[in-house]
């Protein structure tokens, strides 16, 4: 049975991956496939997409649209590796993170698996070895090669992955109008899943990057300035000054909480339910790095009061003293070490950072159905989000007035735990694997940041991580009850 009661199609039950995510139609709410969290430690229901106008509003997934958008991801991703030598695409900086190469190859994987092996008549797997190297964590899937070990993974080479991916771009595209309405939306599902790898993989090789003394960049300081140039004139913001930030009321009562509009939706944002919000505010824009410089002059990192007990004991013992990529008054980014900015969103810090910070201006988290209901009402598709290859850095904020930046730039801790919605219902067995057994000791960020394409979130999009890992853009925007 799926999250909502209905029994799953028999086809569904056949396949050996778990369900993650659902197709809204209307009222209804059909389960369209399945597959395991990306591949982010325990990671997230991670990124999913919003309705954009590429969504489907009847139960007919246009085939020209879906291709068309099918090779747009697969192009992108191609894109987001291009910079990279074999050796930069096949080591791994630490076990929450993969190789670019195995995002390749594991993205490629998907589609070779969920659509071509199982729906297209004659396909052949193109080296059945693959997948033992390439399975994220599906156990139905079989046996797989450990995830902390992928950057062991010298071979395949970058470029044999890349005609692996050639291969299965063109027999996906070749299948496609005669695949069953099933296997349409199991390739909607992998586009979703390859942009969430997306964004995997622009903060793993940053982080892989980062380890190196030399300070490689990915993409050049000339890049950057582009980058920066075209969200400013996107936004009509001003990168050396963030507005003042203010306080904006919020929404109080009972306001709706999950997906409930047409598109793609994963089951934890299901089903839609009321939640009681007390009075209260949110800041008009994330802390921005000139505000965490302040914190950290203030003694911030060095006073326990400030700290959730478990904050305290990871700050002493890991040495934290400053955001991930801080360093001697630069940053580490996708174009190298650079500038801070004190008027870009500060990124990189954990939760217990956020609750810390929070403490310290005399504020708190807003929780996760504050935030939505703030959101329900602006654009999903605005901000600082991924549109092309390159050196994603988070932009400082333009407007001054209402909230903004609340999609894009940085992923928002928020206060609430990962857990279910009144009603969720995992299904028995591996179809209910994947959400359900995530739900425990993770904390839910909300809006996207500005390595997410485009497209992929929405106001009920919910992400997780646990409360110590910082490796994605995450940032924070202060909340107060009023
Ligand atoms: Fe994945």
């Amino acid at each position: 049975m799926t999250a909502t009661g209905r029994k799953l199609p028999a086809h569904f039950l056949s396949y050996s991956i778990v369900p993650y995510m659902f197709w809204t139609i209307g009222p209804a709410v059909t389960i369209i496939g399945r597959h395991a969290k990306p591949n982010r430690t325990p990671g997230n229901c991670l990124p999913m997409a919003s309705r954009t106008d590429a969504s489907p509003t009847t139960d007919t997934l246009p085939h020209a649209d879906l291709a068309r958008r099918f090779a747009a991801t697969r192009r992108l991703s191609l894109d987001l590796a291009a910079p990279l030598s074999d050796a930069d695409a096949s080591a791994q900086s630490m076990a929450d993170a993969s190789p670019a190469k195995w995002h390749l190859a594991h993205t490629t994987w998907f589609f070779e698996t969920f659509v071509l092996r199982d729906h297209a008549p004659g396909y052949h797997v193109f080296d059945t070895r693959y997948p033992y190297l390439f399975n994220s964590y599906y156990e139905a899937e079989g046996p797989r090669h450990t995830r902390a070990r992928r950057g062991l993974l010298t071979r395949p080479s970058l470029d044999e992955v890349r005609v692996w991916r050639a291969h299965v771009d063109a027999a996906l595209q070749s299948a496609l109008p005669d695949l069953p309405r099933a296997a349409h939306m199991l390739v909607e599902l992998g586009i979703q899943h390859e942009q969430q790898h997306q964004e995997l993989l622009l903060t793993d090789i940053k982080h892989l990057f980062a380890q190196n003394p030399l300070g490689p960049a990915v993409w050049d300081e000339t890049a950057f300035a582009s980058e920066v140039a075209q969200f400013s004139a996107v936004s009509g913001s001003a990168s050396e000054a963030a507005g003042a930030m203010r306080w904006v009321k919020g929404a109080e009562g009972i306001v709706p909480i999950g997906h409930a509009a047409d598109g793609f939706a994963f089951d934890c944002e299901l089903p839609q339910f009321s939640a009681l919000l007390t009075p209260h505010a949110l800041a008009s824009r994330p802390v921005t790095n000139g505000e965490w410089q302040a914190f950290i002059a203030d003694g911030g990192y060095h006073t326990p009061s400030l700290w959730l007990s478990d904050g305290w004991a990871w700050v002493e013992a890991e040495g934290i003293d400053a955001p991930l990529y801080w360093r001697e008054g630069r940053q580490f980014t996708l174009a190298g070490w650079q500038p801070i900015d004190p008027a870009a969103p500060v990124a990189h810090i954990s939760f217990y950072e956020a609750d810390a910070f929070a403490s310290w201006a005399g504020a708190r988290l807003p929780t996760e159905f504050e935030w939505e209901a703030a959101a329900a009402a602006l654009d999903p598709l605005g901000g600082q989000q991924l549109d092309v290859a390159g050196p994603a850095q988070p932009e400082a904020a333009g407007g001054d007035t209402g909230l903004q930046q609340m999609f894009g730039s940085v992923w928002e801790w928020t206060g609430s735990a990962y857990r279910p919605y009144p009603g969720f219902r995992p299904a028995p067995g591996a179809v209910g694997e994947y959400n359900g057994k995530f739900m425990s000791g993770q904390f839910v960020l909300r809006g996207g940041s500005c390595a997410t394409p485009r497209g992929h979130v929405r106001a009920s999009y919910r992400n997780f991580f646990y409360p110590h890992q910082r490796w994605q853009f995450t940032g924070v925007r202060l909340a107060k009850d009023l």
